[in-house]
């Protein structure tokens, strides 16, 4: 079942990438079993460091999804019924289960991603941990979480996820929608199944019933077939705002529940009066984290003009030192983009962003001549109707403009069509507290940028998307 293949020789080179244990073939996992995908046909995942071939992924059609609903639909008759404690015991154990696999969970999510290892082992990887604990803990403490309000669960939740934090997101969906009796079929993105395989078969091993939780593989039809299955009670999607109008689509005049997690343009507004070496590591954080595949990634930049040459001067500095190569390696900060197409995107819009005349930058480090590579980059003195300044890139790609006062610059900032988060950098209380509720974002944060916590809420206005995950409303999201 579980063979050496090529992981291994990058295992081999890199000392933090000892033991990891993949199959060569992946099946689907439905009603706790493995199952063959019932066309036979499987793809393959890949490593977008060096094109190579990872392991090979079940393809996943209507009849394996239908397959695995009602499998799901079967469970949720024993898992609605169960004390709440019973629930709470299980999600616990995968949490632990999970935790003991910490260090080779990490380096599949690098291997099969392209996210450097130092965030998926110190960032993405213990957050995923700690959302099944946060959910566990309230799996029986429901009724204080909505006292005297009955609430009810939905049934089977059909989870569509995106490839930019693959167990992460896995983590955000399955472990509330467990918590509050719901049983689950999870799609991960085609790019990145892998870690979602070892959570099936840490499910697995956790003993939880069969058929509480699927996982099937496959591409945008397997998604569109669960958001369509008339089984399915509720949606929870995160990827892009394209697809999310789709489902809305699929879903209109049904008793489908949805929450939809969208693509952001988010702010990140520096004034002159915030202290400018911190904020410039902020500013880094926010738009090179994870190659800038972040929906909340601090995108579009604003600077006080005051201190705009300043920020500047430092912020190329600071970009200089940044090593951009092989995930594995651990003093990588920027990895790989995490597909071929997805590096189109990103070099199409820096074409854009070069014709339209923005003065560019680019850091000179060395980059892997082989796989999918994008050097940090910045347009400075963007427009406002710059399609650089309108759109979702996704990718390390960074637009700076400047302001002179705080209704301009919250002007600018809510002039997009997004609203999914936002970062403010000053010295004085009282103008974080005036930009907060005058921002049009989900999530605003006061002197950093991109802090998560499975207590917080997260979540989108406008085409960002609606409903909210993590924290008590993540709970709300899972009930009737
Ligand atoms: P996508 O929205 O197509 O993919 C996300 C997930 O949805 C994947 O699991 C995919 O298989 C699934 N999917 C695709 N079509 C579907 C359909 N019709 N019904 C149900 N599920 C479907 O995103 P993609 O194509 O990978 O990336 C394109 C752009 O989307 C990116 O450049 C980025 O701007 C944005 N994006 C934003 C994300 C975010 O977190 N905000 C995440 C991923 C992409
Ligand atoms: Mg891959």
């Amino acid at each position: 079942m579980s063979t050496k293949n090529n992981a291994w020789e990058y295992a081999d080179s890199i000392e933090n990438a000892s033991h990891i244990n993949l199959r060569k073939q992946y099946d689907l996992y439905i009603d706790g079993k493995w199952v063959k995908p019932s066309s036979n046909k499987y793809f393959s995942s890949s490593n977008p460091h060096d094109e190579k071939h990872i392991a090979d992924v079940s393809e996943a059609n209507e009849e394996d999804v239908d397959l695995a609903v009602q499998a799901a639909e079967k469970a949720y008759e024993l898992w609605s019924k169960i004390s709440a404690a019973e629930r709470g015991k299980y999600i616990f154990r995968i949490a632990r289960l999970m935790q003991e696999q910490a260090r080779e969970l990490a380096v599949i999510e690098s291997l099969d991603s392209g996210k450097p290892i130092r965030e998926a082992r110190d960032i993405d990887i213990p957050l995923a941990c700690n959302h099944f604990f946060y959910y566990a803990g309230w799996a029986d403490k429901l009724e204080y979480a909505f006292p005297n309000q009955h609430k009810k669960s939905l049934g089977v939740a059909g989870q569509i996820i995106p490839w930019n934090f693959p167990l992460l997101m896995a983590a955000w969906k399955i472990a509330p929608a467990l918590a509050t009796g719901n049983t689950v079929v999870l799609k991960p993105a085609e790019t990145t199944s892998l870690t979602a395989l070892k959570l099936a078969e840490i499910i697995e091993a956790s003993g939880i019933p069969p058929g509480v939780v699927n996982i099937v593989t496959g591409f945008g039809d397997t998604g569109a077939a669960i958001v369509a299955h008339p089984k399915v009670s509720k949606i929870a999607f995160t990827g892009s705002t394209a697809v999310g109008k789709l489902i809305q689509k699929t879903i209109a005049g049904s008793n489908k529940r949805a929450t939809l997690e969208l693509g952001g343009k988010s702010a990140n507004i520096i004034f002159g009066d915030a202290p400018i070496d911190q904020a410039v590591e902020g500013i880094i954080n926010g738009i090179f984290f994870n190659q800038g595949h972040v929906c909340c990634a601090g995108s579009r930049l604003f600077v006080e003009e005051s201190v705009a040459e300043k920020v500047i001067r430092k912020l190329k500095h600071r970009m200089q030192s940044l090593q951009v190569g092989n995930p594995l390696d651990k003093n990588t900060d920027v990895g790989a983009i995490n597909s071929k197409e997805q590096l189109k995107i990103i070099n199409r819009y820096i074409d854009i962003g070069i014709k339209e005349g923005s003065e560019f930058f680019q850091t000179d480090c060395a980059i892997p001549t082989e796989g999918y590579y994008c050097r940090p980059t910045l347009f400075i003195n963007v427009a406002q109707s710059s399609i650089l300044a309108q759109e979702e890139i996704f990718g390390p790609v960074l637009t700076i403009q400047t302001f002179r006062t705080v209704d301009e610059v919250i002007q600018k900032a809510n002039n997009s069509p997004y609203g999914l988060a936002a970062g403010v950098w000053t010295d004085k209380g009282s103008k974080i507290f005036n930009l907060t509720s005058k921002l049009k974002a989900g999530v605003v944060w006061a002197n950093t940028y991109n802090k998560f916590d499975p207590s917080s809420p997260f979540g989108g206005y406008k085409e960002s998307g609606f409903g909210r995950e993590g924290g008590l409303h993540g709970l709300g999201a899972y009930l009737k």
